[in-house]
């Protein structure tokens, strides 16, 4: 995972922007950051490292003095730790010593050992226990040979195995002998972004870090060497061709990114689905039709009706809402969807059925177990499809059919309205899918996207002062527990494992997710009396077994916190938090609101770190 940012300015200060930047993008990795910096004005005319373990704000005290105020290049980095604990000597950005170059990296180095045995052996010397290390002395040798930055990076990439995203700023005196800093950065797997105005150039891991300065950024491919100057993007290949990429323009602006009143973004985040469900449902819905209509190519009637089955492969959260799917695809278009783990199906030899397609699910497309599945389904020959929320992202460049989430960026840690957004998504890929294939009617089209269109205002009706007072006095009510089971069946038992992960990962209680017909095969047997017992139950085919499965559970002493909009559960259990009524198939949508207020609450009474909970990391890009 990991942060990384660069700018080198014609004549402007660059630090503030950097640590702007920074700020954006600590969501994907905050045990240690640092800026290199360099400014011509200083007497040394060296670049200057500053690094610090802990959050931005242990770096910003260490910046207090004002010394790089007025540094005009510099890359920085905000660190999520895979060689090496988080420390101040492991911090980036990493340098060879010179005092003339500094290098910043997300990603891992594989074949560091072997380099570092080498480059020790020719006289380097490591200070740190990275892998990203030896990536600045190959650089810094290959500079030392007289190579330019933009050769002597080309140059140490093809030394290097793993994958990369880096920038390396170097020092190359210029013809009247005074130092200019140069900018180079390159992509093999993690994701990078490039941009440049006629005042600075400008590269970050994600649009994001880059918004303050422009809306029109370059998306950086696999094998790209990227040399940026005010004004200039020259991206060229290993082979020093030259690489045209388009220049794109996104939509997200930096109110978008702000937590916009809220103490936190998940909150923030979890108010914002009513509008999340506008964006990513209403324009497409065609009302007379009975049908969806998605923009670009690869949903038409041709070929859906090609398709035989689906593959779905996510992550964490993204493969609960494709958990969803399943159930919402099998039963609305009659099509079959098998669900795996990415990081599971990248290493089995799956067995996939001819005229399949795969649907990838990621909220930032650019994890990395997610993109390997994907990639080795299309090698099989499946039609590559995604649900996705980050335009231009890798999973979106990869596809042939994209369903753009529309979420607005997510910068809390644990995805809540992506999630959301990932569910509309998969519905109405299901009624498409159910259309185009005949297994709907026009009237039950229109009928399962008027139930769609109706969700908004219950959701409105859901996130109110007096749900959350409900769900915040419940959380509390078991901040002793040691720990919880979230159950559900069919289409509601994917939110039971999002309900424990939400818990698990924000307030770092063990929690655990099961679908409720299983705890009589084993589990059962962790309930002792008082035990909290979350059990999800809408009105639909299931309702009454999982009645009978809370019955079950209380018979043993557990205490039953009922959610949902099943009347009768709320009767049985403990305590209860209704929900409003919708179909079948739309509850998971309704019922996950309080599961995420319950983890959000849970987590805050507790004094966890919210947007930022601990070993986590947003955006997950390694293995
Ligand atoms: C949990 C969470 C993770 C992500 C997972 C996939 O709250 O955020 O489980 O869902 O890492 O990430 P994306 O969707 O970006 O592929």
């Amino acid at each position: 995972m990991c942060g990384i940012v660069g700018a080198v300015s014609r004549s402007g200060a660059v630090l503030e922007g950097l640590l702007d930047g920074l700020r954006k993008l600590e969501y994907r990795g905050y045990d240690s950051c640092g800026v290199a910096m360099f400014d011509p004005g200083l007497a040394n005319g060296a670049v200057q490292i500053r690094r610090k373990v802990g959050r931005l704000t242990e770096l910003e005290k260490l910046l207090a003095d004002g010394a790089l105020g007025a540094a005009r290049a510099g890359i920085g980095h905000t660190r999520w730790a895979t060689h090496g604990k988080p420390s101040d000597e492991n911090a980036h950005p990493h340098t060879d010593g010179s005092g003339r170059m500094a290098l910043v990296h997300n990603g891992i180095i594989e074949n560091y050992l072997e380099l570092r045995a080498e480059l020790t052996a020719d006289g380097a010397v490591f200070r740190s226990e990275t892998d990203t290390e030896v990536l600045t002395h190959l650089v810094g040798r290959e500079l030392a040979r007289g190579k330019s930055l933009l050769d002597a990076v080309r140059a140490s990439l093809r030394r290097v195995q793993g994958y990369y995203a880096i920038a390396v700023m170097a020092l190359e005196n210029g013809p009247d002998g005074k130092a200019a800093a140069r900018l180079v950065c390159a992509r093999q797997g993690p994701p990078l972004v490039v941009a440049a105005t006629p005042e600075i150039g400008l590269c970050g891991s994600d649009v994001l870090a880059l918004l303050k300065y422009t809306r029109d950024v370059v998306f950086v491919e696999d094998g790209d060497i990227v040399e940026l100057a005010p004004g200039r993007i020259a991206i060229t290949d290993f082979d020093g061709k030259a690489v045209a990429r388009p220049v794109r323009h996104v939509d997200w602006d930096e109110e978008a990114a702000s937590k916009g009143g809220f103490p936190h973004h998940m909150l923030k985040e979890i108010h914002e689905q009513p509008d999340v469900l506008a964006r990513t449902a209403f324009d497409r819905i065609l009302q007379v039709e009975g049908d969806v209509d998605f923009e670009g190519a690869g949903f038409d009637d041709a070929r859906l009706r090609a398709i035989e089955r689906i593959q779905v492969v996510a992550c964490g959260t993204a493969l609960h809402a494709g958990m969803i799917g399943k159930y919402l695809i099998e039963n609305l278009a009659g099509v079959a969807v098998d669900c795996d783990f990415a990081s599971e199906f990248r290493y089995r030899e799956p067995v996939l059925a001819p005229r399949s397609a795969v649907l990838a699910i990621s909220q930032s497309g650019e994890t990395a177990d997610t993109l390997a599945a994907m990639r080795l389904a299309r090698e099989r020959g499946l039609a590559p499809l995604s649900i996705c929320n980050v335009q231009g992202s890798t999973v979106v460049r990869e596809s042939e059919g994209v369903i753009l989430t529309h979420a607005g960026p997510e910068i809390g840690v644990a995805s809540t309205k992506a999630f959301v957004a990932q569910v509309i998504a998969s519905y109405l890929l299901a009624v498409r899918l159910g259309r185009a294939r005949g297994k709907l009617s026009v009237e039950q089209g229109r009928e399962l996207l008027d139930e769609l269109r109706r969700l908004r205002p219950r959701l409105e009706g859901l996130i109110t002062e007096k749900t959350v007072e409900r769900v915040r006095s419940i959380a509390v009510k078991h901040l002793k527990a040691k720990g919880f089971f979230f159950l559900g069946r069919g289409v509601n038992f994917p939110v039971a494992l999002e309900g424990a992960l939400k818990l698990k990962e924000i307030s770092y209680v063990h929690a655990e997710g099961y679908a409720a017909g299983e705890m009589k095969h084993g589990p059962i047997a962790l309930i002792e009396p008082g035990m909290p017992i979350v059990v999800i139950n809408s009105p639909g085919r299931v309702a009454d077994k999982v009645r009978s499965n809370i019955e079950q559970v209380k018979a043993r002493g557990g205490h039953v916190i009922s959610i949902g909009a099943d009347e009768q559960s709320h009767a049985l259990a403990d305590e209860s938090i209704p929900v409003p009524a919708s179909s079948e198939w739309l509850s998971p949508l309704l019922n996950v609101v309080p599961l995420q207020l319950f983890a959000y609450h849970h987590a805050l009474a507790r004094g966890c770190d919210i947007d930022k909970p601990r070993n986590l990391a947003k955006s997950v890009t390694v293995e």
